[in-house]
């Protein structure tokens, strides 16, 4: 059964119930918005799992990328993702320490950040027949290692 949700909306069958809420990560108020009513929804307990998912992509070249397709890219594939990770943070620390699972987990909590493989500065002559110059650009940064939270 569909029923809406402030920012969004649930699905349930059974007694399993899957929310969906809305937020446009290049919007920092649209993100703090977000973190409230998924706050409400987990009732007092911790956030296990941030998947950083969204990434727009313009098949730009050298010749026609100008700067706010620059400045959009980056808002959106690294911008974004940084301050949900900000944003979440309290929720994600909050089930790290209620967790009992040793070392590094998503059941326990974690960030997962969604790369590609045209962000990768090693790989570019592989892939460059497609320029996408602010696509690679806003997505290196996230070839970073994993850290604990
Ligand atoms: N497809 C590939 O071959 C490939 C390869 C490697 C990595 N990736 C990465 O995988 C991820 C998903 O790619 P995809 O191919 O599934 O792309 P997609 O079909 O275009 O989906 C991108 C999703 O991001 C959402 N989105 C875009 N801008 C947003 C914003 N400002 N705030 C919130 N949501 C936003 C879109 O929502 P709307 O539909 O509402 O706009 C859409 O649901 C991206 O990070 C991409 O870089 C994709």
């Amino acid at each position: 059964m569909k029923t809406p949700l402030p920012g969004g909306y649930q699905v349930s069958h059974g007694s399993q119930t899957l929310s969906f809420v809305s937020a446009d990560v290049a919007d920092p108020s649209a993100i703090i918005n977000a973190v409230k009513i998924v706050e409400g929804k987990l009732n007092g307990a911790g956030l296990n799992l941030l998947i950083n998912n969204a990434g727009i992509y313009a098949p730009v070249t050298l010749e026609t990328v100008d700067s706010e397709e620059m400045i959009r890219a980056y808002k959106t594939n690294a911008v974004g993702p940084l301050l949900m990770a900000q944003a979440f943070l309290p929720l994600l620390k909050k089930a790290a320490r209620e967790s009992t699972d040793k070392g590094l987990s998503c059941s326990k909590a974690a960030i997962i950040n969604i790369s590609t493989i045209m962000g990768s500065i090693e790989k570019t002559s592989e892939s460059f027949f497609k320029p996408v110059i602010s696509y690679r650009c806003s997505k290196v940064w996230r070839l970073g290692p994993c850290l604990p939270l």
